[in-house]
């Protein structure tokens, strides 16, 4: 049931590949919470089709961007503005991508030209696309932006590989940059630390459905799905969690709080 929480408000939303997507469910509720939309992805997933679909049921303009490319990232800011007539509401960053994990490397034996890349897509992307956001003063006072995150920023989960040091590099960029942007516009920057997740970017992790089982019987809530993860984006978005910025929050049934459980011990 929508409550109009984002009615009048407008945004970017990336990442959103297919629909098991984490993006792809943010975009469908921030539609149905009433607000306008910019969907954004890498060339190669535009071409593969399937965001057409999301964009004509949510009634989105699609800007192809590669984050990796700085001049897509100016360009992603200065059309999106030209397409809202001005400034915007939220942005959400729901990109990841690391070359070491989808070609099976171990985190002693990694390729640097690839870990640049993987840091570069997956964290320093953040930046760009805030410090893009900065310098055009495109969010209006009292935006929200959000990151998605994931526990092995702060825990060793080793299959995640340099997946975790992407993460905690994006976690940092919210805390620094959201004391930058709050400063300066009142705009808030937070990152969300989502449960392992059913998509194509959480699948990509070796050992994946093992994980993802042992986190589900860890987390005395279960595993939160990308459809409420979705709705935890909506709430940042919204005029109702005004006051929260620079955090990275916990939506994850409980798991980081829990040492074991009577799951797991069985
Ligand atoms: N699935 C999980 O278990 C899980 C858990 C915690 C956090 N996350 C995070 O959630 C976010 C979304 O991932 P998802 O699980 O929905 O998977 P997904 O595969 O659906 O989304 C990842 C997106 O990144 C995009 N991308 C990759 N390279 C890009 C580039 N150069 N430029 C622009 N876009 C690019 C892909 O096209 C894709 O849309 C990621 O940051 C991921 O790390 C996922």
């Amino acid at each position: 049931m929508a409550h109009n929480l984002l009615k009048g408000k407008k945004g970017i939303i990336t990442g959103a590949l297919d629909n098991k997507s984490i993006a792809w469910k943010v975009a469908e509720k921030c539609v149905e919470e009433g607000a306008e939309i910019i969907l954004s992805n890498a060339p190669v997933a535009l071409r593969m089709g399937t965001i057409n679909e999301l964009a004509e049921k949510t009634n989105a303009k699609l800007i192809a961007c590669d984050v990796s490319n700085n001049e897509d990232v100016e360009k992603l800011i200065d059309e999106s503005m030209d397409h809202f007539g001005g400034q915007f509401d939220f942005m959400l960053h729901s990109i990841g991508m690391s070359l070491n994990v989808r070609k099976g490397k171990e985190y002693t034996g990694l390729n640097y030209d690839w870990m640049h890349k993987t840091f570069d897509i997956s964290a320093i992307s953040f930046h760009k696309m805030m410090q893009a956001c900065y310098q055009k003063d495109a969010i209006k006072e009292w935006g929200s932006i959000l990151g998605l995150s994931y526990i092995a920023a702060q825990r060793v989960f080793p299959d995640y590989n340099e997946m975790a040091d992407a993460k905690a590099l994006l976690e940092s960029f919210a805390r620094s940059f959201g004391y930058q942007y709050g400063k300066f516009r009142k705009v808030r920057v937070n990152t969300i630390s989502q449960s392992p997740t059913v998509t194509t970017a959480g699948s990509g992790v070796k050992g994946f459905d093992d994980f993802i089982s042992f986190a589900d019987k860890m987390s005395p809530l279960g595993n939160a799905d990308a459809d409420s993860c979705a709705d935890y984006c909506i709430s940042l978005f919204s005029d109702m969690s005004k006051m929260v910025t620079m955090q990275n929050l916990y939506h994850d049934g409980g798991f980081s709080s829990t040492g074991v459980s009577a799951e797991v011990l069985r």
